[in-house]
């Protein structure tokens, strides 16, 4: 829980090098999708995505662009940007 305070401390002080929202996963997209640009293209795109139109992006970041992940990891990179950045939240 402490660790989860000073997370959003640090998304809230310093924007410019923001972090995605802790949860299962994060460390997982940090790593495969701040390969080719920074972790923002998530932070700015959440608004609008559901569940199915991350799906959509991550296949279009395997196939259009060649992100080198599993269908095991792009399901588990799914399930964190639906729940942590899906549009019920
Ligand atoms: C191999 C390189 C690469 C990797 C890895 C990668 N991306 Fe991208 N991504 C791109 C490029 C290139 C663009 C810019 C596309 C454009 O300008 O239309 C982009 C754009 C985006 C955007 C902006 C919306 C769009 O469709 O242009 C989002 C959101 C995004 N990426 C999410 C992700 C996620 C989530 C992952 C992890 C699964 C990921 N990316 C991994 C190359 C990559």
């Amino acid at each position: 829980m402490f660790r989860f305070i000073i997370g959003i401390g640090m998304l809230l002080a310093t924007p410019a090098i923001a972090q995605l929202k802790p949860g299962v996963g994060q460390d997982t997209v940090e790593a495969s999708c701040g390969a080719c640009h920074t972790t923002d293209y998530i932070r700015m795109n959440a608004p609008f995505l559901s569940a199915e139109a991350w799906k959509a992006e991550v296949a279009k970041m395997r196939a259009a662009f060649g992100s080198p992940i599993d269908d095991a990891v792009a399901a588990e990179i799914v399930q964190y940007l639906t729940t942590e950045y899906g549009p019920k939240k």
